[in-house]
């Protein structure tokens, strides 16, 4: 794929690298920067967050909370917050998808998609699926690298992600190309979310093309629902109890927050275990394996934001959220208060694992995502030697902060 092509930036993308520029060169700002370049506002709220410990009003924005205990008890608060009203989510995808959204994105129904995929994604199930939908891909690139060829980690993050929809959605076999263009048509769907963080309500064309892609992209479950052997995710969900529509509801989520995500984080983790230096302390401790996927998550939290609606009143450390009104969780804020990427940083019971949300709607690809990471370091570093970062390019007006590329080679 050609990287960064040569040619005069336009006024926005000048403002961005002026300000790259001003933050310098550190782990820490380059991650600045791609949030920056993501959305202009991001950073800036995010930062505005530290004063929101525990919790801030913000005109136009409602509240914000980067403290994880507040957090935690709002997004565990079931009876007090919602993400089927205005400023959740499934406000947002209930315009697209229809009515049964509201059915199964929150409430009883949730409840009941929730305990019957309970298990869809283990571990073990998870490493399998890795090992079998990325198996050639990954051999591939790992030989690339290993061969002294560069290798662009954010284009083949998404072409394993798109390789990883084909396999959850059903669809048919396709290459590399095809994979890429089903992670960016999910990326297009995603982006119907973008300009959200303010209001959940969308335009009728909006709808109307985010409909469109939901059809395409889910048009093999019904089939897949009813043939799929059941070692196989669709197969599972039918023989776990769930209906079609559930099925179909549930690949549409899987979709949507499991694409970008993963994506960006594999990415950043290659960039965050290089800019900082610890990829040395990785070489000679392999046993930190676990801690620098979990680190990754944590420092990169590619989910930068989760927001609700207020239904009942609901009483935080001496302030009243009131009914109707919308609250801002700031993973990315909360998680980074911990202090700089360090491979070796013991679990922290205090933030737990809020890069993936908490209480209901806790990430139910969490397993997943972190066997993705893990294969992704096995390729990156898999032979013990160190890479580097040949030149990197941030993605622009993106929902989830990312490289569009970040090239590395073996270092010499
Ligand atoms: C690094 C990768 C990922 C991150 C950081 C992440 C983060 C999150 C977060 C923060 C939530 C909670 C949203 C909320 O409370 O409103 C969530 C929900 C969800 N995630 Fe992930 N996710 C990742 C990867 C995945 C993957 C790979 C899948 C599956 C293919 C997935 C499937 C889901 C689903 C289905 C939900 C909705 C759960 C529900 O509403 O009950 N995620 N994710």
């Amino acid at each position: 794929m050609p990287v960064a092509a040569e040619r005069r930036p336009a006024p926005r993308e000048r403002r961005i690298r002026l300000l790259g520029d001003a933050l310098g060169s550190s782990a820490e700002a380059h991650e600045r920067r791609l949030l920056a370049a993501a959305r202009p506002a991001l950073p800036v709220l995010l930062w505005l967050g530290q004063r929101a410990r525990p919790l801030l009003k913000v005109p136009g924005l409602g509240w914000i909370t980067a403290d994880p205990v507040a957090a935690r008890r709002i997004l565990q608060d079931a009876g007090r917050t919602t993400l089927l009203e205005e400023g959740g989510v499934g406000h947002l995808w209930a315009q697209v998808l229809g009515d049964w959204v509201l059915e199964l994105f929150d409430g009883p129904g949730h409840l009941d998609l929730r305990t019957r995929s309970k298990g869809l994604f283990t571990d073990a199930s998870s490493e399998r699926l890795v090992a079998e939908a990325w198996g050639g891909l990954l051999d591939r690139a790992r030989e690339r690298l290993e061969a002294g060829e560069e290798l662009d980690v954010a284009e083949l993050a998404r072409t394993l992600v798109g390789r990883m929809v084909v396999e959850l959605l059903g669809m048919p076999e396709t290459d590399d190309e095809g994979c890429r263009q089903v992670f960016h048509v999910g990326e297009e769907l995603a982006a119907t979310a973008l300009g959200s963080t303010a209001d959940t309500h969308l335009s009728p064309a909006a709808i109307a093309r985010a409909r469109e892609i939901v059809e395409r992209l889910t048009a093999g479950v019904p089939e897949g629902y009813r043939s799929a052997p059941a070692d196989t995710v669709l197969g599972r969900c039918r023989e776990m109890g769930l209906s079609l529509q559930q099925t179909r509801g549930l690949a549409t989520l899987l979709m949507v927050a499991g694409t970008e995500t993963a994506a960006s984080a594999m990415g950043r983790m290659a960039a965050l275990l290089i800019d900082t230096g610890e990829q040395h302390r990785l070489l000679a401790e392999p046993g930190l394996r676990e801690g620098a996927v979990r680190e990754t998550l944590r420092v990169a939290s590619p989910a930068p934001l989760i927001g609700r609606a207020i239904s009942a009143d609901l009483e935080l450390d001496g302030r009243t959220l009131r009914a109707g009104e919308r609250v801002l969780v700031l993973t990315w804020t909360a998680n980074n208060a911990a202090g700089p990427f360090r491979v070796d940083r013991p679990y922290s019971p205090h933030h737990r694992q809020l890069w993936f949300g908490a209480g209901r709607h806790l990430c139910l690809g969490a397993p997943l995502a972190r066997a993705e990471l893990g294969a992704m370091l096995d390729v990156l570093l898999g032979d013990g030697r160190p890479i580097e970062v040949v030149r990197r390019v941030p993605g622009r007006r993106v929902l989830i902060p990312a490289y569009a590329s970040l090239v590395v080679r073996k270092a010499p």
